[in-house]
């Protein structure tokens, strides 16, 4: 997929703060290797303005004192970069196998829908490739927050509280425990022995070792 920078039109210098908080993030590196900096400086920039223009690369690249390309191609490789303006809430949906398998074209197709009913400056969708959490699949990353073991209703529902200025608590929209098995823990649970002492046990079935 290219991606290309994109003009605001409106230049771009960082605030006083992000200044400051990315001078001293220079000075961890030796001296000379200020181009270890540009992901945070794309980062900050992005924070302040919400996406990666091209006046932002041109800054980045002046206030390390290296070539405009180095700054441009990471911007463009990562696509964590944003490269034109996204909506309050940037809806990532993973499409990749796991996630599919597990219902990602429904999850999409209510985040489209929220896109399409809320405008893009509310619901911007983006397909994205495996975010890294496929054990809760399918996932999807709103701003920098992961929702998990979705389908096509629970994103529904999760899109229609934010956008009536409800939060939402990210994490398993089923309540599972981080990646813990769907139904609670089949091992180490606590249950009485014979002599009525709680002791910890597994659910699991044994392992049948002749088959
Ligand atoms: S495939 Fe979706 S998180 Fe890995």
């Amino acid at each position: 997929m290219k991606r290309r920078l994109q003009k605001s039109g409106q230049g771009f210098v960082f605030s006083k703060e992000n200044e400051k908080h990315l001078k001293a993030v220079i000075k961890k590196y030796p001296k000379g290797r200020a181009q270890s900096a540009i992901k945070e400086c794309l980062y900050t920039a992005q924070r302040q303005i919400g996406w990666v223009s091209q006046e932002a690369v041109e800054t980045i690249a002046t206030f390390l004192d290296i070539a405009p390309i180095h700054v441009y191609e990471v911007a463009t490789f990562y696509t964590m970069f944003h490269l034109a303006p996204v909506g309050k809430f940037h809806l990532q949906v993973c499409t990749t196998t796991p996630c599919w398998l597990r219902g990602s074209d429904g999850v999409l197709k209510a985040c489209e829908k929220a896109s399409a009913t809320h405008g893009e400056g509310v619901f911007t969708t983006t397909e994205v490739e495996c975010l890294g959490a496929c054990a809760n699949a399918p996932i999807v990353q709103i701003n920098e927050d992961y929702y998990e073991d979705l389908n096509e209703a629970s994103m529904t529902s999760v899109l229609e509280d934010l956008a009536a200025g409800k939060s939402r608590s990210p994490g398993s929209v089923i309540g599972r425990q981080y990646a813990a098995p769907e139904g609670g823990s089949t091992v180490l649970v606590k249950e009485k022995d014979p002599d009525n002492k709680t002791v910890e046990t597994s659910k699991s079935e044994p392992v049948d070792v002749a088959r």
